[in-house]
């Protein structure tokens, strides 16, 4: 029977409390969250309330210092991650951090040097890696249905969906939807593409639409609304080059003037494929052209990315989502902003 872990949450905000929270709560025969901490503490303490928590703080230091912890789960701000991922690492704590990695390309390399230095697990909570859809396309690329996957495309576009609060401030998010949403699609993507070497990309950001007072829209509220700041992109359109003459072209936006469009599409020299759902565009045994879906049991994807990392912590694994690719996706991400500032192509 493995030893059921002990996790201090830091960041007791919109994520911490709508998914990582109620997925622990279904995950309790394999981890118990012991602490959570906020820089608010009236946030640590309601969640602790909520969430039948047994001690909450105001720091990763003081939680660290009061409660033994196996791994300290980030949920704070982005510009955040990296002071607590680097506190966690220096006191020899695991640590699984919430997308993206790090508000700048520097930050993330400090933490990569933190978790190296100090020998701990990392994991990148990259969560639709863990898509039940994903994970069978894995599968069936192990078994080479789909040969070389040689290009792909990705778009995620949202018509009016900027989320709110301190999300549009670059000096505590970091970017706008390029490390917001345009992570999730580019990291999929790349890591189903079975994560092929950049070489570089060509980039244009668009700063357009920003702070639009359209009314009648849904957006991501999170707890802390920032300082009413709006000086991050609102869209961006992408193309990598990969080692090997591989491609991926991704199209991301918070907010445009055209349909609200999540897709990806994965081209290989045996087959392609669609998602939502997993729709594989290949040839039959006679050699006509099919298109099949196969059947998949939905999964909740914050259950399966925590199950995954204390499975990989209690048995020595390397995550699927390590600290390495974590900072090549945050060296693709950093290319775009250099490409979008220089106007042409840059190396990665
Ligand atoms: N996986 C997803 O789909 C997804 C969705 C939304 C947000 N996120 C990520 O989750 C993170 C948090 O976003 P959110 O919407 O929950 O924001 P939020 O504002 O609701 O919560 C962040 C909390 O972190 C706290 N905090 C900041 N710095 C801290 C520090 N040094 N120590 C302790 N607490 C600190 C803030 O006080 C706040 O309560 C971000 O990295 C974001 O990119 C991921």
């Amino acid at each position: 029977m493995p030893k059921k872990l002990r996790v201090g949450i830091i960041g007791a905000g919109n994520i911490a409390t709508t998914a990582h929270l109620p997925a622990y709560q279904k995950l309790t025969d394999i981890v118990e969250v012991v602490a959570i901490a906020d820089i608010v503490p009236e946030r640590a303490k309601d969640a602790a309330e909520k969430f039948g928590i047994p001690s909450y703080f105001a720091s990763v230091e003081e939680l660290m210092a009061n409660v033994d912890v196996d791994y300290i789960d980030i949920c704070t701000w982005t510009a955040a991650h990296a002071p607590v991922c680097i506190a966690a690492a220096k006191a020899g704590k695991h640590i699984l951090c919430e997308k993206p990695l790090a508000a700048t390309l520097e930050q993330g390399l400090a933490m990569e040097k933190a978790v190296k230095e100090a020998g701990v697990q990392f994991m990148i909570a990259v969560v639709t890696r863990y898509g039940a859809q994903q994970i069978k396309f894995r599968e069936l690329y192990e078994e080479g249905v789909f040969g070389e996957i040689y290009a792909a495309k990705t778009m995620y576009v949202r018509r009016r969906g900027t989320p709110q609060g301190w999300f549009t401030d670059k000096e505590m998010a970091g970017g706008g939807p390029v490390l917001d949403i345009g992570v999730h699609a580019i990291d999929r993507t790349w890591y189903l593409m079975d994560r092929p070497k950049p070489v570089s990309v060509s980039a244009e950001t668009s700063y357009r639409i920003g702070d639009f007072k359209t009314k009648g829209i849904e957006r991501w509220k999170p707890f802390d609304m920032g300082k009413g700041v709006f000086d991050t992109e609102d869209s961006a359109t992408v193309f990598f080059r990969f080692e090997g003459g591989k491609t991926m072209m991704a199209e991301i936006a918070w907010a445009i003037n055209g349909p609200q469009i999540a897709t990806t599409q994965l081209f290989g020299s045996k087959a392609g494929c669609t998602f939502d759902p997993l729709t594989i565009y290949g040839e039959d045994e006679e050699g006509y052209l099919s298109d099949t879906t196969p059947e998949i049991t939905p999964n909740n994807h914050f259950e399966e990315e925590i199950r995954h990392f204390v499975e990989c912590l209690n048995e020595g694994k390397t995550p699927i989502s390590p600290m390495e690719d974590a900072v090549t996706v945050q060296r693709m991400l950093d290319g775009i902003y250099r490409s979008a500032a220089e106007h042409k192509e840059v190396t990665i």
